[in-house]
């Protein structure tokens, strides 16, 4: 019995650092898990391009946000099967927020 609840635990420690994104998350830790490593903690950009208020992104619509992260461009990677579409919005509301938009 212990070491089936240890199991679990540790199949939900290991989920939490590679696979699904949790359902609860907030949109700023959403960015932390996904996009951080390309874009910058700080949305200052890396690999990716940066996303914080000097990017050209401030003047883009949300739907264009979306639809990048949904379907990916160039080397970006797709979200749309990681991330829900609500999870989606989450990451474009920090975006913004982090924009001061
Ligand atoms: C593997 C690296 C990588 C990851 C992870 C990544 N991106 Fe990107 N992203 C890029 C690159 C590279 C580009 C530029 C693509 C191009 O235009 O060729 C880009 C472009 C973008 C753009 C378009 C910017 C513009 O002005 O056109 C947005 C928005 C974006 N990323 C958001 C995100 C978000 C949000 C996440 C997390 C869900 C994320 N990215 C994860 C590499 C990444």
């Amino acid at each position: 019995m212990r070491i089936r609840a240890l199991s679990i635990v540790l199949m939900l420690l290991a989920a939490a650092c590679t696979g699904p994104a949790d359902p609860s998350s907030s949109g700023g830790e959403l960015y932390g898990q996904f996009c951080a490593r390309c874009h910058g903690v700080d949305l200052g950009g890396g690999v990716g391009i940066g996303l914080g208020t000097d990017s050209p992104l401030v003047e883009r619509p949300d739907s264009y946000v979306v639809d990048v992260i949904a379907n990916g461009r160039g080397s970006m990677p797709a979200f749309d099967n990681t991330l829900s579409d609500d999870q989606i919005s989450r990451v474009v509301d920090f975006i913004r927020a982090e924009q001061g938009s």
